[in-house]
């Protein structure tokens, strides 16, 4: 483990395939949250222009009142994918202790995140990390509750909007076959909004996205030792209206070959090609339903955000 994201050899097998090997270069969105990544991100959160946190933090805070009234019995653990900074698991852990909640399991690739979730939630319920994949985690809780203790699990911001409509049909079916029957799914879809807002928020005046997209070459050469010229990529950021997703790529504007010796090949790039480095989904509302349903989850209550088109939704695992 390197300590910042993802195991060192699954970054250089994935450099090695998407930037050396591929005809079309990528690399996973996963690998932009590095230690500067994170950081850069957790700015991205505050630009007027992105206003996907701002908004999912006005859904949580009226959705955290009457979530308490949807919850069964007495007792709750509370597992969440990806840590974040904690500020929005705060509002709906806020809701629920301090008789509901027996302990909070933030799910984290990356060991920092989850020792700054420690940091930030401690002081309100007992925090037990797990250190792995967003999967193995949940599977790992299933057994360890007593039978009248259910699971909520949360994913929250769209994070989900990652995947791609084949991965997160088989990500999200996964997740429910690792939950019990009866445990709570609260998970977060960004809408469909206008096309002109969607550009400004991925490709901001600031230049902050770009930063932030610009990172991941500056970690494929601190990590695996090479030496891309960043200089020699553009942020480009596009919306493809049918598939309706946000894409960040890498833009080259000049030919290069450059080795990344800890992958063990060497990345050719011609001017104008691009690496493409996340996918960013937006949803209609009919869609979600359908795939939470098809995933084997029932909806219990959702919540929309009116100024930036954001979905929360309680869904209960049959
Ligand atoms: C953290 C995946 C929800 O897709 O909006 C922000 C990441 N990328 N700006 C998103 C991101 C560029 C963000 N998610």
């Amino acid at each position: 483990m390197n300590g910042n994201g993802a195991p060192r050899e699954e970054f250089a097998r994935d450099a090695r395939i998407g930037l050396c090997e591929s005809k079309r270069k990528w690399l996973p969105a996963r690998h932009l949250y590095d230690a500067v990544g994170s950081v850069l991100f957790e700015a991205i959160t505050y630009l007027p222009e992105y206003g996907l946190t701002r908004a999912d933090h006005r859904v949580l805070r009226r959705a955290a009142g009457p979530l308490r009234g949807y919850i069964r019995g007495q007792a709750l653990t509370i597992a969440e994918l990806g840590s974040g900074s904690g500020t929005k698991t705060r509002l709906v852990l806020e809701a629920l202790v301090p008789d509901l909640v027996r302990s909070y399991c933030p799910i984290d690739i990356s060991s920092e995140a989850l020792e700054r979730c420690r940091q930030e939630l401690g002081d309100l319920v007992p925090v037990l990390p797990y250190h792995g994949a967003y999967v193995d985690g949940v599977r790992s809780m299933r057994e360890s509750r007593p039978a009248d203790v259910p699971l909520m699990l949360l994913f929250l911001g769209s994070s989900i909007g990652n995947l791609g409509p084949d991965d997160r049909g088989s990500f999200l079916a996964s997740l429910r076959s690792a939950l019990r029957p009866g445990d709570y799914f609260l998970i977060g879809f960004d809408l469909v909004k206008p096309k002109s807002d969607l550009l400004r928020a991925y490709d901001d005046p600031t230049g902050v996205t770009a930063a932030f997209n610009r990172n991941v070459l500056g970690r494929v050469n601190r990590e695996l030792g090479a030496s891309f010229d960043l200089d020699s990529f553009s942020h480009l950021v596009r919306y493809d209206e049918a598939e309706r997703r946000v894409e960040m790529h890498l833009l080259a504007t000049r030919d290069q070959s450059v080795p990344i010796p800890l992958a063990g090949a060497t990345c050719d790039i011609r001017s104008g090609e691009t690496i493409w480095t996340e996918s960013s989904y937006k949803f209609e509302r009919a869609e979600i339903g359908n795939a939470m349903q098809e995933a084997g989850f029932r909806q219990l209550a959702t919540w929309v955000d009116e100024e930036w088109p954001l979905l929360e939704g309680l869904w209960l695992a049959d």
